[in-house]
């Protein structure tokens, strides 16, 4: 496999090799998808918003000292990371009752939790990502109990540094979904984005959705919410 092989076409970004085996770019698309894929539109403008908020997020992140793959944007919709071996989990932390936590448990959305709790899904597209538990994560093999405790741990401290970011940019953060990789040397590090696609982020004032509900409600048009995000993130970070 050469330079600027594809590795792997995932559905709103594509991840190609380097002339270093350690390192990968990252290609955000244009790109948007609801229920695992199924439903798919052409965002334009979608690519270089998600790159940039994730690169002022995971600057933002390892400042705090929270390590990540990140090594640094090289055009508008693309950034280079450290090739990891991801995890194949999604791990998810919940503020607030929303999505398939408030329908699975009939708990309204927008209700406080009174601790952030933490889910894991396991990233497989046939299986539809299954919610599971620290047992399956075991057993399946996916990571040992000392990884599982480290990934918490992890988790909850970026849901901590992640509250007090948003909190200053007039926005609740409601819940997130991230993912972690392997070193060679066995190193667990935070993966993949935080963007709009992967939070829920409310107004603090209105309580309007400034993330891809937007596109899964089919609330309007996600771009000028990205963009919005975006800016106030610039603002607070630069
Ligand atoms: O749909 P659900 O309520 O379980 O989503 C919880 C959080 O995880 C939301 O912020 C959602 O954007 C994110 N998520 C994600 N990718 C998925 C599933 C959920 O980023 N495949």
């Amino acid at each position: 496999m050469g330079k600027n092989t594809l590795l792997y076409e995932g559905k709103a970004k594509r991840l190609f090799k380097t002339d270093d085996s350690n390192i990968l770019r990252v290609e955000y698309l244009d790109q948007a998808t609801a229920l695992n894929g199924i439903r798919k539109d052409t965002v334009k403008g979608k690519a270089e918003l998600n790159n940039e908020i994730t690169v002022l997020i995971f600057e933002h992140l390892k400042k705090k000292g929270l390590q990540n793959h990140l090594i640094k944007i090289v055009s508008k919709h693309e950034q280079l990371v450290e090739a990891l071996d991801i995890i194949p989990l999604e791990v998810v932390i919940r503020n607030v009752s929303a999505g398939s936590f408030a329908k699975r448990l009939e708990i309204p959305e927008g209700r406080p939790l009174a601790f952030p709790i933490l889910e894991f899904y396991y990233k497989d597209d046939p299986l539809d990502d299954p919610f599971i538990n620290d047992d399956h994560v075991k057993i399946l093999e996916i990571a040992t109990n000392q990884e599982i405790e480290f990934i918490k741990q992890k988790a909850h401290q970026i849901n901590l540094i992640l509250i007090d970011l948003f909190e200053t940019i007039g926005i609740r953060l409601i819940d997130f979904k991230i993912e972690f990789g392997r070193r060679g040397d066995g190193t667990i590090l935070l993966a993949d984005e935080i963007t709009p696609d992967t939070c829920r982020l409310w107004d603090k004032q209105t309580n309007e959705h400034l993330d891809k509900d937007v596109y899964r409600r089919n609330l309007g048009d996600i771009v000028p919410v990205y963009q919005e995000v975006l800016e106030r993130l610039e603002q607070a970070l630069h």
